[in-house]
C-alpha cells in the first residue's frame, strides 16, 4: 500500500498488531511505529484502551469474526498473538483465510511446540500449521517464558514483593527472554527481513536456577526473594480447563528442561546479543522495589 493517515508520511507497509496492549504488542507497536513509513494498527478486543503514540487503534476480537475484514484492510503484515484457547488452530486459520494473497503472517508461538501433545492433542503443533497452511508468506517465533511475567502482578510480581518466587521447576534452569527482544524479531519478520518460511526458536543468553533469578531479583528489588519450589499441582492454582491442561504441560516441560536450552537466535536475527536477565531486572528496579508490589488475581498463563 502507498496512501498515509500519519501526515507527511508516505507509508508502504500497513501492519496489524494484534495483543497490541500485550507483553510483546507493546515494544512491537513502540519499534513499528517509530518508522515514518509504517503504519501500525493496534488490535484490541477494548480499542479504546490502546493510547500509545502513532498507533491506529483497531478492533480486533478472536470473538468477533464479523469485524476481521475490517481490521485487515489494506494490511500488508499481520502479527498474530495466539489464543491460548482450545479452538485457536480454526480461529487462526479462519482469519488468515480472510487476509490478502500477499500478507505477511507472524504466529507468536512457543518454545519446542512439537512437544505440547499430551493432552492437548498437538493444539500448539496445530495453531502453527494453520499458519503454514494458509498460503501467507510466514514466520513463527518460538519464544521460551518471557522475563516480563516476573515484574507482572497477573503472574509473579505480588508474590515476589511478598518475599518469594513460588515457582515448580523441578530443578531445572529457565533460558528467561525479554519479550523486548521477541518484539525486535517481530518486528523483522513482518517487515520483509528474509525471514519467510523460518521458525525461529527465541530464547535469552543464559539458562539459570530459580535460585539465581531469585538472587538476582532481590539485588535488583533491595528486599530479601527466595525461590519456593512447589509442586506443579499448586502451580496450576486458579486455573482450569483447558488453560489447566495447557499450564500442567508448560511446567512439566520445564520440569524436562526444555525451556534450559539457549539458543542464538535473537542475535543472529537482529544482529545483537539477547538482553540478559540482569540488564531487564535493572530496567525494573522501580517496579520491584518495596512498597510497589499491588494485590492481583495470579495466573500463569496469559
Ligand atoms: N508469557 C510467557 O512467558 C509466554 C512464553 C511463551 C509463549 N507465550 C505465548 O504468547 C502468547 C501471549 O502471551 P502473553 O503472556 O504475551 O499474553 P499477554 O501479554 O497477556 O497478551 C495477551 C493479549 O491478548 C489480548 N486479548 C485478550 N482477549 C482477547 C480477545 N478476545 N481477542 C483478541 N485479543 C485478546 C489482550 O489484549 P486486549 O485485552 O487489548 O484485547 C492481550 O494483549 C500466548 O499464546 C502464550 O502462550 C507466552
Amino acid at each position: 500500500m502507498t496512501s498515509s493517515t500519519r501526515p507527511g508520511a508516505t507509508v508502504t507497509t500497513r501492519v496489524l498488531v494484534t495483543g497490541v496492549r500485550g507483553k510483546t504488542g507493546v515494544p512491537l507497536a513502540e519499534l513499528l511505529a517509530a518508522r515514518p513509513d509504517v503504519e501500525v494498527l493496534g488490535g484490541s478486543s477494548t480499542p479504546s484502551t490502546v493510547t500509545a503514540d502513532g498507533v491506529l487503534p483497531t478492533a480486533f476480537s478472536w470473538d468477533e469474526p464479523d469485524a476481521w475484514p475490517s481490521a485487515l484492510d489494506g494490511v500488508d503484515a499481520v502479527y498474530v498473538v495466539r489464543p491460548d484457547r482450545v479452538d485457536a488452530p480454526g480461529l487462526i486459520a479462519d482469519l488468515l483465510a480472510m487476509t490478502a494473497p500477499a500478507t505477511r503472517v507472524v504466529l507468536l508461538s512457543e518454545r519446542a511446540a512439537e512437544d505440547v501433545p499430551e493432552g492437548t492433542d498437538g493444539w500448539a503443533v496445530r495453531a502453527e500449521r494453520a499458519v503454514r497452511d494458509s498460503g501467507r508468506a510466514w514466520t513463527i517465533l518460538r519464544p521460551g517464558w518471557f522475563m516480563q511475567v516476573l515484574t507482572d502482578p497477573r503472574f509473579f510480581l505480588d508474590e515476589i514483593a511478598a518475599g518469594e518466587l513460588r515457582y515448580s521447576s523441578g530443578g531445572a534452569s529457565l533460558a528467561w527472554i525479554d519479550a523486548r527482544d521477541i518484539a525486535a524479531v517481530a518486528e523483522r519478520a513482518l517487515l520483509g527481513d528474509n525471514r519467510d518460511g523460518e521458525v525461529l526458536e527465541l530464547t535469552g543468553p543464559e539458562a539459570l536456577t530459580l535460585e539465581t533469578t531469585a538472587r538476582l531479583i532481590a539485588e535488583a528489588g533491595g528486599r530479601p526473594v527466595t525461590h519456593v519450589e512447589i509442586p506443579i499441582d499448586e502451580a496450576l492454582t486458579g486455573t482450569e480447563g483447558f488453560e489447566r491442561e495447557l499450564t500442567r504441560v508448560t511446567f512439566e516441560r520445564v520440569h524436562a528442561g526444555t525451556f534450559a536450552v539457549v539458543t542464538e537466535t535473537v542475535e543472529r536475527v537482529t544482529g545483537r546479543p539477547a538482553r540478559t536477565l540482569q540488564g531487564f531486572l535493572d530496567d525494573h528496579r522501580q517496579v520491584l522495589s518495596p512498597g510497589t508490589g499491588r494485590p492481583a488475581a495470579r495466573s500463569p498463563r496469559s
